[in-house]
């Protein structure tokens, strides 16, 4: 018979606890440490917070945490106002941003563990690198050949501009990205939908000249076909873009294209 052992730091024990002596309104924040350095398994730290003396988000406790408490917990973190993407992580079950999620939403212990499926490099930073690579090979930049460059903007009517709306907002957080089964079990083939996203987004662009090779480049049955439309993507973005939608906008111009 066959014997499976688990890898090597694969089993979260449980860590420290770290009161908050003579507050009165508290909340227990549970949160995933692992170093590289130690050789050890991860372990749920557990941060006791006065909540009188802590600002409304968890990422508002994360930084307090950081400061007050124990100066080794890593995080990223730097707009705390939703738009640089780099805080994102697991709240509560739930992927999304630290600094836009109140813990008064959050019933209980807070549970905070790094976005998952991902290497993590320590404590909440997962390595990316691999959702990076794959936002480049879809060549997320303007591309017009035929054209000469125009002497000032390349217009767009007010109807070309509108089919934009809902994509470019995208943060490139990859909550939708880490949320999406298929990325889990395909991840080093399929795109995954924060990149899929961000090439319909030039696909969908009217200035753009390269919507046949972007598309031909997507033909695929891992890059993009590995979508079943399961929508957990569109569910935890914390921004409210729908990248299943984008997605499926894809297979349509591929489909139409058939014809
Ligand atoms: S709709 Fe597609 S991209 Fe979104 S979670 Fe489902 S399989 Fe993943
Ligand atoms: S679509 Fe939403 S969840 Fe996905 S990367 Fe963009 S902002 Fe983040
Ligand atoms: S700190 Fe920038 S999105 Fe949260």
């Amino acid at each position: 018979m066959v014997e499976f052992a688990l890898p090597k730091n694969s089993t979260v024990q449980k860590g420290k606890t770290f009161k908050a002596t003579g507050a009165k309104n508290t909340k227990v924040f549970s949160v995933y440490r692992w170093n590289p350095d130690d050789g050890g398994n991860p372990t749920m730290d557990n941060y006791e917070i006065d909540l009188d003396n802590c600002g409304p988000m968890v990422l508002d406790a994360l930084v307090k945490i950081k400061n007050e408490i124990d100066p080794t917990l890593t995080f990223r973190r730097s707009c705390r106002e939703g738009i640089c993407g780099s805080c994102a992580m697991n709240i509560d079950g739930l992927n999304t941003l630290a600094c836009l999620k109140p813990i008064a939403d959050v019933t209980g212990d807070v549970r905070i563990n790094p976005l998952p499926h991902m290497p993590v490099i320590k404590d909440l930073i997962p390595d990316l690198s691999q959702a990076y690579e794959q936002y480049r090979m879809v060549e997320p930049w303007l591309q017009t050949d035929t054209l000469a460059p125009p002497d000032g903007e390349r217009r767009q009517s007010k109807e070309e501009r509108l089919q934009l709306d809902g994509l470019w907002e995208c943060i490139l957080c990859f909550c939708c990205t880490t949320s999406c089964p298929s990325y889990w079990w395909n991840g080093d083939r399929y795109l995954g939908p924060a990149t899929l996203m961000a090439a319909y987004r030039w696909i969908a662009d009217s200035r753009d000249e390269k919507t046949g090779e972007r598309l031909d480049a997507l033909e695929d049955p891992f890059k993009l076909y590995r979508c079943h439309t399961i929508m957990n993507c569109t569910q935890t973005c914390p921004k409210g873009l729908n990248p299943g939608k984008a997605i499926a906008e894809i297979k349509t111009l591929l489909m139409q294209r058939q014809d």
